[in-house]
């Protein structure tokens, strides 16, 4: 029951907190240990249906989603939760609620992510069609002291997994065990 932990990711809509969580999920599996995701769109459709973007709706769905990884991590499972969770403090709030907490600031430009915009959702909220979209109308905090930063303007993803994985490994929370 040694090794659950959760792994935070934050930043900004689609900026690869999704795509990390799976792959840094699948790696995790392989390697033996239990892992269960808890990603910010999907938690939305159960968990926090209902809920909005406003900062107490945002806070709300941050403190679920730390409730239910601090009852898995403590249950030997690594929790990792992908969530904008843009504010600071309920993010800090969710780190204390743990004994072992990683947070990975998943960063990229929002240049970028409007060049990118893969769900089509920046052209909306430039055109004020969506209200609070992060990073648009609605505030980031990024995190000042997160365990890893990864930045994905030009990293591909299976890149960044490799640092993200390597990062477990030299901060002793997953054994030294070789990537594929
Ligand atoms: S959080 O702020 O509460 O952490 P969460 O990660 O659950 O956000 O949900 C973000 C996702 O909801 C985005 O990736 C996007 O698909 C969608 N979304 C819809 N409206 C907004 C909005 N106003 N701001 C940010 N994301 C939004």
């Amino acid at each position: 029951m040694a090794d659950g932990f959760t792994l935070w990711f934050t930043g900004l809509s689609g900026a690869g907190k999704s795509t990390l969580a799976q792959l840094v999920a699948a790696e995790l599996n392989r390697r033996g240990h239990r892992v269960e995701v808890l990603d910010g769109d999907e938690v939305r459709t159960n968990l926090s249906k209902g809920l909005g973007f406003s900062k107490a709706d945002r806070d709300t769905n941050i403190r679920r989603i730390g409730y239910v990884c601090k009852l898995l991590a403590r249950n030997g499972v690594i929790a990792i939760a992908a969530a904008i969770s843009p504010y600071r403090e309920v993010r800090d709030e969710v780190r204390r609620m743990h004994d072992r907490f990683v947070e990975v600031h998943v960063k990229c430009s929002l240049g970028r992510l409007i060049e990118r915009d893969v769900k089509g959702l920046y052209k909306k909220a430039l055109a004020g069609e969506i209200r609070e979209f992060t990073g648009i109308s609605d505030p980031y905090e990024p995190p000042l002291n997160p365990e890893i930063v990864i930045e994905t303007d030009d990293e591909p993803p299976k890149a960044s997994l490799v640092r993200l994985v390597t990062t477990l490994e030299r901060l002793h929370y997953i054994e030294r065990n070789g990537l594929p």
